[in-house]
């Protein structure tokens, strides 16, 4: 059986290949990059697939039997097509089965709701292309707090508007392992999964990092209107508004859902007590 995964570059794509290569070993697996250079160590067979090119996926789904789709970074209403270039190869290359890694979300008003909407339109698309297929709504990565360490030291604190909202939080080594088990195990098929850990508040995450790195840093609740204007700033226009967007879904509870991680992966999340326990060893 010959899994291709898309994204081979990138951080949640090259960890889902390493965990399936672990699995059913580096001849059957096939990664898929844009930058096929950028993609090399891994190891496998590497082919040219970018999302705007759907004679790039007719090449690369040849002889393929499961294809995992990593959602893309373009803007919402772009990256529909773009994935339905991968889906529509996928049809014709006569790929059996499609695995599709989407965002958790409930309906909202912010401004990362359009981002959240175009993931179920694709997860729409998926679910009518005629093949098998399995979703997961992915959480969100707790790894950039964690990688933004140096600088909450610097401001001392953690402040956003996402208030006293829970929000399921996951990890890509988590993500990876769900999704090899659910690429290659059909009892998964004509299923979405909502993959996150368990729902954390900005302060219970500002502790564990405290505990994990020995700061002192405290969580500040920040207005809707002052996070905005803060993050467009920082980060320009439209990075701002929907970093924003993600946080006034937070304190809105709309990225706080139940988790159906155990039912995808066969085993539970891990619990945070232990990931940043881990991390402080
Ligand atoms: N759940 C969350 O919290 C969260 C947060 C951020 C993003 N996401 C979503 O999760 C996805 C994976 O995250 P990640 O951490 O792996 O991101 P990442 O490390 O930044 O990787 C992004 C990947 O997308 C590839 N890419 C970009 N444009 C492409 C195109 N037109 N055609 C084909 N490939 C393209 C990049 O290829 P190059 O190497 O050629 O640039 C890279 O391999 C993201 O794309 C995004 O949809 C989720």
């Amino acid at each position: 059986m010959k899994i291709a995964i898309t994204t081979a570059s990138g951080q949640l794509g090259s960890a889902i290949i390493k965990s399936l290569v672990s699995e059913i070993g580096n001849e059957n697996v096939i990664g898929i990059a844009r930058t096929p250079s950028k993609a090399i160590h891994l190891n496998i067979e590497i082919r040219k697939g970018d999302y705007n090119s759907k004679a790039d996926f007719d090449t690369a789904l040849q002889g393929v039997d499961v294809v995992l789709l990593v959602s893309g970074m373009d803007a919402p209403d772009h990256r529909i097509g773009q994935h339905c270039n991968v889906i529509n190869a996928a049809k014709e290359a006569g790929v059996r089965k499609i695995v599709y890694t989407s965002i958790i979300g409930k309906e909202g008003s912010s401004s990362f709701d359009a981002i959240v909407q175009s993931n179920r339109q694709t997860e729409k698309d998926i679910q009518e292309s005629g093949l098998e297929w399995a979703i997961g709504r992915n959480g969100l990565y707790i790894e950039p707090d964690v990688e933004y360490i140096e600088q909450y030291q610097k401001d001392g604190k953690i402040a956003n508007c996402a208030s006293t909202g829970l929000c399921s939080y996951t990890t890509r080594a988590e993500l990876a392992f769900a999704y090899t088990q659910m690429t290659l195990n059909d009892n998964r098929n004509g299923k979405i999964f909502n993959l996150a850990g368990g729902a954390i508040s900005q302060q219970q995450l500002t502790n564990y990092l405290n505990q994990a790195f020995a700061t002192h840093l405290f969580y500040e609740e920040m207005s809707q209107e002052d996070y905005l204007a803060f993050q467009q700033k920082a980060n320009g226009e439209f990075l701002g508004t929907i970093i924003a967007g993600i946080y006034t879904k937070i304190r809105n509870g709309e990225f706080h859902i139940d988790s159906n991680f155990k039912e995808a992966a066969g085993r539970n999340h891990i619990a945070w007590d232990e990931y940043f326990r881990d991390l402080k060893s």
